[in-house]
């Protein structure tokens, strides 16, 4: 693989300072050496501009910061479709989860049968309707579903980047009840902690490989939320949940994906080094993507 880093500073999407540092605290966790040997190429093309926080609100939205959300998703969207168009593959670091409106928009310019992995103690499926919040990001899974403010859904194009049954969900734990309404009635393929729990991790993504590889996707991608992960192992998030994925079995799920050689892009989002216990979960995200990427135990 020839891997492009794109970072992205993003800390709008929700309302803890700090997750803007995530891309320097992966660079310093050492992403670069860790992968220079185990893929052709890997080059670092820095961090996309993002705008500052809007102190007040405008109109009749209740998303927070939807403007400067807005335009950095469409820089972002560019920058994926730019590395994509030189047959690289990006890898893209947040910033908040926000910033997968942005990254599966560009990809959609390439890919139109895409399958999602979203590796997430959440769904992200909230609109402004369902949010309990107004953070921009519990709803990049909808946006990318077309279903939310037009302003977010409208970006990299006015249509659905992704279909519900290409997406497989990893992890989830805490589901707000307009996501689940909206799981059901979608079909979203979910792996819950519970079937985790009950088949282990093994099963759990021999199933997800084989569902995407039925679904014929031309394309798939993993946007791994370190909340999905559990807080002991990744305490440096803004949104923690207890009950996570154990370190041992993301590494497996890593292990497995590169096995199957279906990944065509990924991103590593929520490392907040403010939250963090010396860049404990910068590093998690680095061994995390050594596995990714082919490094083996012997
Ligand atoms: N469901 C909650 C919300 O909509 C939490 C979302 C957390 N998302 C994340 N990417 N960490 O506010
Ligand atoms: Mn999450
Ligand atoms: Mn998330
Ligand atoms: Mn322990």
């Amino acid at each position: 693989k020839d891997i492009s880093i794109i970072g992205v500073p993003m800390d709008l999407g929700q309302t803890r300072r700090g997750v803007d540092m995530g891309p320097s605290a992966i660079r310093y966790a050492g992403v670069v050496e860790r992968l220079e040997n185990l893929t052709q190429t890997i080059e670092d093309l820095g961090d996309i501009e993002i705008g500052s926080r809007e102190r007040t609100t405008t109109g009749e939205s209740n998303l927070k910061n939807l403007k400067a959300v807005a335009e950095a998703s469409e820089n972002l969207a560019s920058k994926v479709d730019e590395v994509l168009s030189n047959g690289r593959f990006p890898l893209v670091f947040g910033g908040d989860h926000s910033i997968a409106i942005g990254t599966i928009a560009g990809l959609a310019k390439h890919y139109s049968n895409m399958g999602v992995i979203w590796y997430d103690a959440h769904g992200d499926l909230n609109t402004g309707e369902t949010s309990p919040s107004g953070n921009i990001h519990g709803m990049p899974l909808a946006v990318s579903l077309g279903i939310g403010d037009s302003t977010l859904t409208k970006i990299g194009g006015d249509h659905a980047k992704i279909r519900p049954e290409n997406i497989v969900i990893i992890g989830a734990r805490s589901l707000d009840e307009g996501e689940k309404v909206l799981i059901k009635e979608k079909g979203i393929k979910v792996f819950t902690m519970h079937e985790i729990d009950r088949m282990g991790m093994a099963a759990v993504m021999e199933e997800a490989i084989a569902y995407l590889r039925e679904r014929d996707t031309d394309g798939v991608h993993l946007s791994l939320d370190l909340d999905g992960l559990d807080p002991h192992d990744a305490p440096g998030v803004g949104t923690p949940v207890l009950g996570g994925i154990s370190y041992r079995e993301s590494h497996l799920a890593m292990e497995m994906l590169e096995e199957a050689n279906i990944l065509t892009s990924a991103e590593f989002v929520e490392v907040n080094p403010i939250l963090d216990e010396r860049n404990k979960t910068a590093t998690v995200a680095v061994a995390l993507m050594g596995s990714l990427f082919g490094e083996k135990l012997l």
